[in-house]
């Protein structure tokens, strides 16, 4: 498209197409909303203690509008805010799954929720002695309600597999339970305000070994910074509240990055096989 022509010029076929290009393949709302405007408001609300106000007038102004270059402050609030303590308080209610489920289905503090089609809990065995545990819903997973459904879930599927297990016989799920739009990765606000679901989830669960399957999921449960190639195939443990023992967690290379690097199985093969082992060796508790 020239740099001259504006989205407003386009023809509607051609708005269409120019946003699909940009990677806009979701429609929220029929009006605009000043993302800018209301992050300043949330961000006043904290330093007051207050919940957010509605968002300010949609006029042609934006007062409050950063200058290029400089980035907004998060949408998302931070995690001493009033959502985050309403997460940490429904999770530790939560007394079993189903509880669980329902928690996290009637939280609305994180936005996330409202562009999701699915709160995309859980799959298979909850009393399986392996949780796998991956770090966002995709499209399908949104549409079928289930992690891991689409092209990377099957190949995670054959990873299983190539270890004695299926996807009925392991337990599935996700550090967000909500795809964030157009896929892109969860902020660490809303990641931070999905922690005190998964911390509980895994306290409730209690598998014997829990297998953290790319960067996201690594790095939220050893709370650490570093990438996932130096994350993976080393045994760290996870404690969360309600654990009596920390649970022995190994990080692996994400599916969809196998299908995109194919060459790195050999390495994810390596990660699953110390997985196997490490179960073979351990008694079913
Ligand atoms: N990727 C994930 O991390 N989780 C899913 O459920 C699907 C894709």
């Amino acid at each position: 498209m020239s740099e001259n022509i504006s989205s407003a010029e386009l023809l509607p076929d051609q708005a269409l197409r120019f946003y699909l290009d940009a990677g806009v393949d979701e429609t929220i709302g029929k009006e605009p909303v000043d993302r800018y405007a209301l992050s300043q408001s949330a961000a006043k609300a904290q330093k007051s203690n207050r919940p957010p106000t509605s968002a300010p007038s949609q006029g042609k102004s934006h007062p409050s509008r950063p200058k290029p270059g400089v980035p907004a402050p998060p949408v998302a609030p931070a995690p001493s805010s009033p959502a985050s303590q309403s997460a940490t308080a429904l999770a530790a209610a939560a007394s079993s799954l189903p509880e669980l489920r329902a928690a996290i289905e009637g939280f609305e503090g994180c936005s996330l929720k409202s562009t999701a089609k699915s709160t995309v809990f859980a799959d298979g065995n909850a009393d399986g002695r392996l949780m796998v545990i991956g770090e966002a819903p995709g499209g399908d997973e949104d549409r079928q309600g289930l992690p891991f459904v689409g092209v990377s879930g099957k190949l995670l599927d054959l990873m299983l597999e190539s270890i004695g297990f299926t996807r009925e016989s392991a337990y599935i799920t996700n550090v967000v339970p909500w795809r964030p739009p157009g896929n892109r990765k969860p902020t660490p606000e809303e990641v931070a305000l999905c922690v005190p679901f998964l911390e509980r989830h895994i306290a409730l669960v209690k598998p014997e070994v829990i297998l953290m399957v790319g960067g996201l999921s690594a790095k939220t449960l050893l709370n650490r910074t570093e990438g996932i190639t130096r994350l993976r195939g080393r045994w760290e443990t996870v404690a969360t509240p309600g654990l009596d023992v920390p649970i022995p967690a190994i990080a692996t290379f994400h599916p969809a990055y196998l299908l995109r690097s194919p060459q790195q199985k050999r390495l994810v093969w390596r990660d699953l096989l110390a997985v196997k082992e490490k179960l073979d060796t351990s008694a079913p508790s």
